[in-house]
């Protein structure tokens, strides 16, 4: 055979110990710092169909009418193929902002259309704020836990990240001044405090009027930019909205991150950042270099979905979908979890953080569920310190009510295991299973089903 002739061959996807030693020393030193990210990890092993993933922070798409997708799809073919087809402006059509202003304006907010660019996600946009203003070493300020996503992002560039304590209402901003102080005394002022106010991924709290308006003014003084990363706004199952911080501010200090992913899809990948000029001109460049424009195609479906006038009412379906998922978990796990466990009960987005006893590693203990074919996030991917050990997000929107039942199901008796086998080697009683009165440590406690304020926490070494 010629060589012209010779078929292609595919590559061993083994990585021989040659190999490693041969790139070892070509890779940047910011790759050290690069984490893997743990939901990334472990869709691999829950696309098992075998197996319940609470894990993922995946909205429900079968909700989406495929009727609607084929007819926006069909007149984008027949009316804009050559356009939808093509290459965009790196700042996303305007078109598209103009949905994008309708999406912020149903939460209060009112931009500038030029303060705004069309990303690959919000998870893009974070990325792109972060090449702007992160420089090796950089204090980046995060809420403890924080979206584990953010972590990947700050940490591959270079990022020194201090994480701040949530309660039931969000960030402790009175613990951001005093944090701050040691900062500038350290000659150390922060890039920014990232924080995603609303049903916070992963504890699902929200921070409260009082703090969110503490926070701005922190900002607005000591002129320091906040990050605003806001994908669950508006799925809201109780409880009146809240300001953005982004509308408290009027946008001079905080940045706002959006995406469409919750709210419709995320196999679009269309997200957004809104930010002042002169960031947003560093933001702009950074995009040109990343991949010069987001998705053309998925824009114009986005402007013909947003055309036919339903997109509220879509998510007011979600909102009615999620919040029945919600109460399910809230009632699986009550009836489920041990009495020596907590969790929160959020008022809105898709998750709950449940903790567990500290003497339970959650990363073990996901082993374990794994082999019972049910999956959930453990606390320490939130966390850049190892923290969080005995804590798990559980997500709610993904699966059906049948599955959150029997997945917590599931994961109870792994718990309850664990608990059992603590129980026998150090002779300590169980706590009967309705709890019965108790002393509360502060910030912790049983959650009633419906009940908003509570954020089960512990700090490593806390007994
Ligand atoms: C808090 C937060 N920010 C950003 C993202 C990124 O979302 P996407 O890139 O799909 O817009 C997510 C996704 O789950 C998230 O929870």
């Amino acid at each position: 055979m010629s060589e012209m002739t010779q078929p292609p061959y595919r590559r061993r996807a083994q990585t021989s110990t040659r190999d490693l030693e041969r790139y070892a020393g070509l890779f940047a030193a910011r790759t050290a710092m690069m984490r893997s990210s743990a939901m990334r990890d472990l869709m691999a092993v829950t696309a098992r169909p075998e197996v319940i993933s609470l894990a993922g922070g995946l909205p429900d798409t079968s909700t989406f009418p495929p009727e609607s997708f084929a007819a926006q799809m069909t007149r984008i073919a027949h009316e804009s193929a050559a356009e939808a087809l093509q290459y965009g402006p790196t700042e996303g059509f305007e078109e598209t902002k103009d949905c994008i202003l309708e999406v912020m304006a149903a939460e209060g907010m009112l931009p500038d259309p030029d303060d705004i660019i069309v990303t690959t996600g919000g998870q893009q946009a974070m990325d792109l704020v972060a090449k702007a203003l992160i420089d090796p070493g950089d204090v980046i300020i995060a809420e403890a836990p924080t979206y584990p996503g953010a972590i990947s992002v700050f940490s591959s560039y270079e990022a020194d990240v201090i994480q701040v304590e949530c309660d039931a209402e969000g960030m402790r901003v009175e613990e951001l001044e005093p944090l701050l102080d040691r900062l500038a005394r350290e000659g150390r002022t922060p890039k920014f405090i990232y924080s995603v106010p609303s049903f916070q991924n992963p504890a699902g709290v929200t921070m409260s009027i009082e703090r969110r308006a503490r926070l701005v003014d922190l900002a607005r003084q000591r002129e320091l930019l906040v990050l605003e990363d806001s994908p669950y706004g508006l799925l809201r199952y109780e409880g009146d909205p809240l300001p953005p911080l982004y509308q408290l501010d009027g946008g001079d200090f905080v940045l706002y991150l959006g995406t469409f992913s919750k709210i419709l899809s995320p196999g679009i990948r269309l997200g957004w950042a809104v930010a002042p000029p002169p960031v947003m001109e560093k933001i702009v460049l950074g995009k040109q270099a990343a991949d010069l424009c987001t998705s053309t195609l998925t824009q114009y479906f986005v402007r013909e979905y947003f055309a036919e006038g339903c997109w509220r009412r879509y998510i007011e379906d979600l909102v009615e979908l999620y919040r029945g998922r919600r109460d399910t978990m809230l009632e699986a796990l009550a009836e489920h979890f041990p009495a020596e466990a907590a969790w929160t009960a959020p008022e809105g987005g898709l998750f709950i953080w449940a903790t567990l006893p500290d003497y339970i590693d959650t990363a073990d203990l996901l082993a374990k569920a794994l082999r019972a074919d049910v999956a959930f996030v453990p606390g320490q991917a939130a966390y850049v310190d190892g923290r969080g050990g005995s804590s798990m997000r559980l997500n709610f929107s993904g699966v059906g009510d049948a599955d959150i039942r029997e997945g917590i199901d599931r994961i109870g008796k792994v718990i309850d295991e664990q608990v059992e086998l603590y129980g026998a080697l150090t002779g300590e009683e169980r706590l009967p299973d309705a709890p019965a009165p108790r002393e509360e440590p502060k910030g912790e406690r049983r959650a009633e089903p419906g009940d908003t304020n509570v954020l089960p926490f512990r700090k490593a070494g806390e007994g």
